[in-house]
């Protein structure tokens, strides 16, 4: 079998083209444009790129936002004294801290201090819990992203196999409980795996439905999969390449060449996934500027 390939940038300037419209409307319906703040800490250059992504989607689709600059030195207090600004303004409807913080900075403390009405990351206590009991909530943007991937290509989750690889806040953890609830409308019998699994490959091999959210370039190969599997790579990992004008490329926690001669769909790095983070984060900014999810 050779795989069919999931276009990300594809479906995701779809989503950008829906959201765009619907900025334009409630915009002449006679509302400000939705304002997503930006936080950064320190100056990562890996964060630096995600966040120009960010922003450059934002003018794409008309939402305004700004980014406030902190020092990696910048006390836990001064930071979330910035982010209670925020959350008092009525200018600002999204807040986002770029992640990861520098190590003196608790991520469980930072993303607490935020309204959960503005997190449009989906990080919050309150929107993960809402969203482990089915609860409307702001949905985690990358297994948010995947589920509108599954949507438009047709690629069926109910009653099937999904194996995530990974279990971290961002990605893995989100994704497993999407998957496994009714109304997330994942319905898949989910199985979740992670650096205490004894034998990944028991349990990749009898996936219908394979997501690795690992951050280990290489780490799924094809003999570790059966055929006709949907393979979705969340890796975005930096590898070395001298012939590359960067002096780096960037590769996913897969081998793509191998799995594609056994898969049925597969998301390429890059080019899958990354483009619908992106753009389910234009999708819940609206939302949070609508007052969607939490009616005032
Ligand atoms: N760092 C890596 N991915 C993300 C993300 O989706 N949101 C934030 N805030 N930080 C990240």
């Amino acid at each position: 079998m050779t795989a069919k390939l999931i276009d990300g940038n594809l479906v995701a300037a779809l989503v950008r083209d829906q959201i765009r419209n619907d900025v334009r409307d409630w915009v002449g319906q006679g509302n400000r444009p939705p304002f997503l703040q930006v936080v950064q800490v320190g100056n990562d250059p890996a964060s630096s790129t995600y966040i120009r992504a960010k922003t450059r989607a934002c003018e794409d689709v008309g939402i305004e936002t700004a980014t406030a600059h902190l020092p990696d030195t910048v006390s836990a207090l001064e930071l979330k004294q910035q982010i209670q600004g925020f959350n008092e303004s009525d200018a600002v409807d999204g807040i986002l801290v770029q992640l990861p913080l520098p190590d003196h900075l608790s991520q469980h403390d930072v993303i607490e201090s935020i309204d959960y009405r503005k997190d449009v990351d989906g990080f919050h206590p309150m929107n993960v819990g809402r969203l482990a009991v089915d609860q409307p909530t702001f949905r985690s943007c990358t297994p948010a992203g995947i589920l509108e991937l599954f949507r438009h290509y047709s690629i069926p989750t109910k009653s099937k196999h999904a194996v995530v690889v990974g279990a971290s806040n961002i990605v893995g953890s989100p994704m497993a409980i999407i998957l496994s609830r009714e109304n997330a409308s994942g319905k898949a019998t989910t199985t979740i795996c992670h650096k205490y699994t004894r034998d990944i490959t028991r349990h990749t091999i009898d996936a219908d439905i394979l997501i690795v959210a690992a951050g280990q370039p290489g780490l799924i190969k094809a003999e570790m999969v059966k055929e006709g599997v949907v393979v979705i790579d969340v890796g975005i990992n930096r590898i070395a390449d001298e012939t590359s004008e960067k002096g780096y490329r960037l590769v996913g926690d897969c081998d793509f060449e191998g799995l594609k001669e056994k898969a049925s769909w597969i998301t390429p790095v890059p080019g899958g996934v990354g483009p619908m983070t992106v753009a389910m984060l234009m999708k819940n900014t609206l939302l949070a500027a609508k007052h969607s999810i939490y009616p005032r």
